[in-house]
């Protein structure tokens, strides 16, 4: 991914409050990466904002209480972890989050 750098700056804290989620583009052209910011309990998460199921940006859907819901089947998963709750074989892929101050960075080269 040439176009990426190794941590990417996505935003600050005042982009996503507590309990809301946002949609960043990381990269530009065919190396971009759509990434959904979670703020679950003050922690910033980073996932591919891309259903495991059919693809829809989960960005589309909704957060509460650390559940996102896809809005186009309504799969659940769990925010914290990226576990499916709805079905628990389904998993959302993590990118890692490093802050700096306020500054959200995150590593798209791989995931865990
Ligand atoms: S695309 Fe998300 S539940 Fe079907």
């Amino acid at each position: 991914m040439s176009a990426v750098d190794d941590w990417a700056y996505v935003g600050t804290l005042d982009d996503i409050w507590q309990g809301e989620m946002c949609a960043v583009r990381v990269g530009a052209g065919p190396d971009s990466v759509d990434v959904l910011l979670c703020n679950v309990d003050g922690t910033v998460l980073a996932y591919e904002d891309k259903c495991p199921h059919l693809a829809n940006p989960l960005s589309r859907g909704a957060l509460a209480d650390g559940v996102l819901t896809c809005a186009a089947h309504e799969w659940e998963f769990d925010t914290r972890t990226g576990d499916g709750l709805n079905p628990a074989s389904a998993t959302l892929r993590r990118y890692p989050v490093r802050m700096d101050g306020d500054r959200i960075l995150v590593d798209v080269r791989c995931a865990p």
